[in-house]
């Protein structure tokens, strides 16, 4: 079993614009998707789950939508928070804070936070606001901050300066839509990750997407550099 799955949820733009439906219906669909595939991921044990909902190049899109996903994310959290944590999984954000995001999203992300901190059954990781080329920047900074001296740097500091240093990198990378691109998505932590890459649209994509994911991850050989 892969330790940590993470995926690239695109495609609902497309999604919605083939059904002839505004692009946030697309994004409401994906919500949909992604606690289905949360659910199928709890039921095969999948310790650690990060999917990329928002990117630092996101703000880029019209105002409308960019709004839309901001509070659509408050609203996610209040539909899902407190059945994720009966569940057992701790929610956390990977992404930059950002004076952008409106304050009342920015508590409930907090709240989510704080209220499923203790949780083990699985870390549901939700990449908002999050560039994998910032998070890097975010880590020189800190390491610079702490007064690191040069020759002390290696991949050990740069690793316990990301932003969750005790989260294992990815070994399966999945990315819907049928776009083969990481759009500044764990740029450090995808070193040796294996990637893949599924025709659907993110709305489409299911558990039974996900387990075809893990079993083909299971038939690759990892050899890292190695023979
Ligand atoms: C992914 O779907 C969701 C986000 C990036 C927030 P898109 O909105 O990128 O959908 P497409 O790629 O335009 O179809
Ligand atoms: C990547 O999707 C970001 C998320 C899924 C949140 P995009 O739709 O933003 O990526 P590009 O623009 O096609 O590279
Ligand atoms: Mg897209």
């Amino acid at each position: 079993m892969p330790a940590h799955v993470a995926c690239v949820m695109d495609g609902n733009g497309r999604w919605a614009a083939q059904r002839g439906l505004p692009r946030t219906e697309g994004h409401i669909a994906g919500e949909e998707a992604l606690f289905k595939v949360v659910n199928g991921a709890l039921e095969v044990g999948l310790r650690w789950f990060t999917v990329y909902a928002f990117s630092t190049e996101n703000w880029r899109r019209p105002p409308d939508e960019v709004r839309f996903l901001m509070n659509f994310n408050e609203t996610l959290l209040a539909r899902r928070r407190d059945e994720l944590n009966r569940r057992g999984v701790r929610i956390r954000f990977a992404g930059r804070t950002d004076r952008r995001i409106p304050r009342r999203v920015q508590r409930a992300m907090d709240e989510a936070t704080a209220l499923t901190e203790s949780n083990r059954t699985m870390t549901l990781t939700l990449a908002f606001n999050y560039g994998g080329r910032a998070e890097i920047v975010d880590a020189v900074r800190a390491i610079v901050r702490d007064e690191v001296p040069a020759a002390r740097v290696n991949e050990r500091t740069i690793g316990s300066h990301l932003y969750y240093p005790d989260m294992p990198d990815p070994d399966l990378v999945i990315r819907s839509s049928g776009e083969h691109r990481l759009s500044n998505f764990f740029l450090w932590e995808l070193a040796y990750s294996e990637l893949m890459f599924s025709p659907r649209y993110w709305p489409d994509f299911s558990s039974a997407d996900l387990y075809e994911a893990i079993i083909e991850y299971q038939r690759r050989s990892r050899r890292y550099g190695g023979v």
